[in-house]
């Protein structure tokens, strides 16, 4: 092992270069040192040739850049991978080598995360972590077999980058595909401000000046500044969302320049949602049908039959539908936030619904992911951990300090602290919300049994006081992020590290 000390990394290129960091936990004033697996270790690389490969490579070339997006008539200034939000969608089958060439042309670092793939590490896409930042006009190739069938995406992992319009769906097809179905759509939620009143990096320095957050008046939600109080859900058990959004989109388009889906009445049709927002959780319903909804984060589960989902930010479900005749709203309601997105299927004559309709699904049967059974195969095995790990989400909105075991997450020592496991370990994080909200935490690099049968998740939502206990087996060295895909809570402190010792 080479001698880098944990502090190394705070340079970046140095350490990064080398097989391991350091961990350090203390005891009793003592400290301990244990050494982690660094993305560059040869068993990053090890672990990628095991995984199936097609020898197919699949291009894309990402150039983030200032650009111009049309929302309803209204310009406004945004970043984006190209000049589409969501950006072009990419779509490849299970095995292939992603070759994806990224050019900055942000005036900012960049990098980008490949949410829901089990990838090599260095491939993550963590500035600090897994990799240095991409500088304004620098280029960096990712290069990794997809190896995780189902619905994904990919964002940037600095700062709040992905709460403008840096978000790409990312489709791995499963060549077994079990399911059959005529067509399928992609749909991406997103909450909007980017342009329309400032900045998301704006947005963050208003909420680190933290504030008084009472419950409100009963009457709705309040806003002030770019801040919203009151927008409760009982959904998420209780407060749902800090921030003002002016425009939540389907497919970039807000509610008064809907995207419209056509398909002849009788078609079965697979919908993939995402949700991609910064601080919101969507309640989604298709009017006039019913969903059967097959997976989440890319895992199938027992079909169940929902009328609505919630989907926090970073999850993804995958449902089937079979159309009605006529023209119908696809409603996004941004939960405790009492506006929607909004698209329309059409699949014969008949007025198209009006952009504000609450079609009565929104309140019959609602789904959230805990709900839900993994399919038999799709389980983890049963099994005793090896190690667990207590993970508490802690903080509030007052002095706006979420973080993990009451620690915020430091930037300059990211590997400090790290949860640490050992390949071939089967891990239990037991995740307690002990704060007034609720968090959608993600883990990279795997996929977690959610209790005993749950679902096969990256994201989970954790709600108030709520204590989930995720399992995994540790099969994908590397230093991983596990944090809170509220964009904001995330920034403010609350990420931490799962560390694979050497
Ligand atoms: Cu979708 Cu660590 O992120
Ligand atoms: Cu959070």
């Amino acid at each position: 092992m080479p001698g880098i000390t944990r502090r190394t990394v705070v340079g970046g290129g140095v350490a990064l270069g080398g097989a391991a960091l350091l961990g350090a936990c203390s005891r009793e004033g003592e400290t301990t040192t244990a050494s982690l697996v660094g993305p560059d270790d040869p068993r990053v690389q090890a672990a990628e040739e095991a995984r199936s490969s097609t020898g197919r490579e699949h291009r894309v070339a990402l150039t983030p850049a200032p650009t111009e997006v049309d929302l309803a008539g209204t310009t406004v200034a945004t970043w984006a991978y190209g000049s589409s939000i969501p950006g072009e969608e990419v779509r490849v089958r299970r095995g292939d080598t992603v070759v994806a060439e990224l050019v900055n042309d942000l005036p900012d670092p960049t990098t980008v995360h490949w949410h829901g793939l089990a990838l090599r590490n260095d491939m993550d896409g963590v500035p600090g972590l897994t990799q240095d930042p991409v500088a304004p006009g620098e280029r960096f190739t990712y290069r990794f077999v997809a190896a995780n069938p189902g619905t994904h995406w990919f964002h940037p992992h600095v700062g709040t980058q992905l709460d403008r319009g840096l978000y790409v769906p990312f489709v791995v097809e499963d060549p077994d595909e079990p399911l059959s179905y005529d067509e399928e759509w992609v749909v991406v939620l997103d909450d909007w401000l980017d342009g329309v009143d400032g900045t998301p990096d704006d947005v963050l320095a208003e909420l680190r000046q933290g504030m008084d957050h009472g419950s409100g008046d009963g009457d709705g939600p309040m806003r002030m500044g770019a801040t919203l109080m009151g927008a409760t859900s009982d959904h998420l058990g209780g407060d749902a969302g800090d921030v003002y959004y002016p425009e939540y989109l389907v497919n970039g388009r807000p509610a008064g320049d809907p995207h419209t889906f056509e398909a002849p009445p009788g078609t079965r049709v697979r919908i993939r949602f995402v949700n991609a927002g910064g601080d919101t959780a969507f309640r989604v319903a298709l009017g006039g049908h019913a969903m059967t909804v097959t997976h989440t984060d890319g895992y199938p589960v027992e079909h169940a039959e929902a009328d609505a989902l919630v989907i926090g930010m970073g999850e993804r479900f995958d449902v089937l539908v079979t159309l009605e005749d006529g023209a119908f709203p696809l409603v996004a309601l941004a939960e405790g936030k009492e506006r929607t997105g909004f698209a329309v299927v059409r699949t014969g004559g008949g007025s198209a619904p009006e952009a504000d309709v609450r079609p009565e699904e929104l309140d019959g049967r609602v789904v959230v992911a805990t709900d839900l059974t993994a399919e038999e195969g799709a389980r983890l095995e049963a099994g005793d951990p090896d190690v667990e790990h207590a993970i508490d989400l802690t903080g509030g909105m007052a002095n706006f300090d979420w973080g993990i075991n009451g620690r915020r997450f430091d930037h300059e020592d990211p590997a400090g602290g790290a949860f640490q496991v050992a390949e071939g370990q089967r891990v239990r994080l037991t995740l307690t919300n002990t704060t007034d909200m609720w968090h959608p935490v993600h883990l990279h690099g795997h996929h977690v049994q959610v209790g005993a049968d749950g679902p096969r998740k990256d994201t989970v939502n954790l709600l108030p006081g709520q204590t989930l206990s995720l399992d995994f087996d540790a099969d994908n060295p590397g230093l991983w992020m596990t944090h809170c895909h509220n964009v904001y809570h995330g920034e403010a402190g609350m990420m931490g590290v799962v560390g694979y010792s050497a």
